[in-house]
């Protein structure tokens, strides 16, 4: 599913970020994507969908 509509980020792509690279907040997103630099609608659901991958992290981690 389509997060960022405006630049085309889906959710897979956020979580891969998340998980692969590290990625914890909303910043480290928009260093990486353009995520939330047009319209900015999208901001609340990534960081919801970051708050998800949080438990996969945390076991990569570990
Ligand atoms: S939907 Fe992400 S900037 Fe517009």
């Amino acid at each position: 599913m389509y997060v960022c509509l405006c630049h085309g980020i889906s959710d897979k792509k956020i979580k891969k970020l998340a998980i692969d690279e590290g990625i914890t907040d909303i910043r480290g997103l928009k260093r990486c994507t353009a995520l939330g630099s047009q319209c900015g609608k999208c901001v609340k659901q990534a960081k919801a969908i970051l708050a998800e991958t949080e438990p996969f992290r945390l076991k990569q981690a570990c």
